[in-house]
């Protein structure tokens, strides 16, 4: 397993550009089962969990040409209903391909989907929406078998707001004979960034990024183009980097509208942060960096995929902070390795912590247990003092492209 051994403390100083959303494109990629035609994606980023996506849908029989950040795929041909079993358990968003496939055939197999290592992951809402569609859902031995005599439009209330629960069956509704109502739908920008497409494919949808959405069933969608939205997960990641390590950086190709309650909580924790249209400036820290109290939210709120970056920012501000996660179980695999690098972070529960700081981190050999958790070690590793190594830098590679190398152009020292 590969590993990033990280030399710190680091000042970063230069422009790093945002790549686009993996969590737009991987749905954007799940899409293209909708229709026959060829279509055509934009600005995606060159990531595992992409590369993942696409083996799974080449196995079904897609065809797809890559050309750097772009690609074209069709799906005239799917030659198979069923989807590996050795391939979706490696990735959790493959769940999204059930939608697509569901609306253009009446019988699919698909394994339990796997790969993420956050806390639980179950699909149970999922399986309600398909059931509300009209789907018999039998689960024998960690299969899936859904059956249906074509989808059929209906109303259905989520029991929580769920991001993929709503692409997933937004995506089924376009292709099912009639109205479908979404109610307590997630509202995160993918998702009307995702109807915006779909749209232009010939789709009916209204009302993406409220929490009520109104589908119209159409016969058919057509080819399309899509430009992946910045990804804005990786521009807050950065803004955090930029934070801990008090550094000067731009960051651009972004989308700050995006990131609003991220990017007012470094202001409010002191750091010298402005942003424009597509750029975000960090200027270092005006004065000592002040406590919080973080509770990630659905959005707009604060993002449960900044829980961990932030956590390592507050282990540099003085006071007691504390982070609430509410979104996830046990999202805080990251705590113990942080604490072996010197912080002062007490586990309340399975959903809080308590963070004392400052404290001076110093490098040693930790891991990266999830994406997100991966990102924090990083910026933790570029704080610290001493070398920092950090195992199993797969789950930082599914998400963010080319990581080393952009971060070695800001004066960063990683080496893999
Ligand atoms: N949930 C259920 N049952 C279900 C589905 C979800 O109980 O059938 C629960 C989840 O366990 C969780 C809550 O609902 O407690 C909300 O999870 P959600 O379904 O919104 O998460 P997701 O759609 O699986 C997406 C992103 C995650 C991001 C979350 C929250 C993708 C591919 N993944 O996951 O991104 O953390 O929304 O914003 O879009 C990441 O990029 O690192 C990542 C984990």
């Amino acid at each position: 397993m590969s590993s990033f051994i990280i030399q710190g403390p680091q000042k970063l100083k230069g422009e790093i550009s945002v790549k686009g959303a993996k969590n737009h494109a991987l749905k954007v990629i799940a899409a293209s089962f909708l229709s026959s035609d060829e279509i055509t994606i934009e600005n995606v980023p060159q990531i595992e969990d992409v590369n993942r996506l696409l083996e799974i849908i080449e196995e079904a029989g897609a065809k797809v040409e890559k050309n750097g950040s772009t690609l074209k795929i069709q799906c005239s041909k799917l030659s198979k209903r069923g989807l590996s079993p050795e391939l979706v358990p490696q990735l959790r968003s493959s769940i999204v391909l059930l939608g697509p496939l569901l609306a253009r055939f009446k019988e699919i197999t698909m394994p339990h989907p796997g790969g993420c290592q956050i806390g639980k992951r179950p699909i149970d809402v999922f399986l309600k929406g398909f059931e509300a569609f009209g789907v018999d859902c039998k689960i024998d031995n960690y299969t899936y078998h859904f059956k249906t005599k074509g989808l059929k439009g209906m109303r259905f209330d989520f029991p929580k707001p769920t991001v993929t629960g709503t692409e997933t069956l937004m995506m089924a509704a376009t292709l099912a004979k009639g109205k479908t109502t979404l109610i307590n739908c997630a509202a995160e920008p993918e998702i009307p960034a995702l109807a915006e497409y779909l749209n232009q494919q010939g789709a009916k949808i209204k009302g993406a990024g409220t929490h009520t959405i109104e589908i119209e069933g159409v016969e058919k969608l057509s080819a399309g183009t899509c430009q992946i939205i910045p990804d804005r997960i990786e521009a807050a990641s950065f803004a955090i980097m930029a934070a801990a390590t008090d550094s000067h950086i731009k960051i651009t190709d972004c989308e700050p509208l995006h990131s609003e309650i991220p990017l007012n909580t470094l202001e409010d924790m002191g750091v010298n942060i402005s942003w424009g249209n597509d750029w975000i400036e960090i200027k270092g820290r005006k004065k000592e960096l002040r406590p919080m109290k973080i509770t990630t939210k659905e959005y707009p709120g604060f993002p449960t995929d900044l829980q961990a970056p932030i956590g390592v920012l507050l282990t540099q501000a003085r006071g007691t902070s504390t982070v609430f996660e509410t979104i996830f179980e046990d999202r805080f695999m990251y705590v113990d390795f942080l604490k072996r690098m010197g912080a002062d972070i007490t586990r309340e529960n399975s959903q809080k912590i308590t963070i004392q700081g400052p404290t001076s981190l110093t490098g040693k050999e930790v891991e990266s247990p999830d994406l997100r958790a991966g990102i924090a070690m990083v910026i933790a590793g570029m704080t610290a003092e001493g070398e920092t190594k950090i195992g199993n830098i797969y789950q930082i590679e599914r998400g963010y492209e080319n990581i080393q190398e952009r971060l070695n152009n800001l004066g960063a020292k990683i080496i893999k």
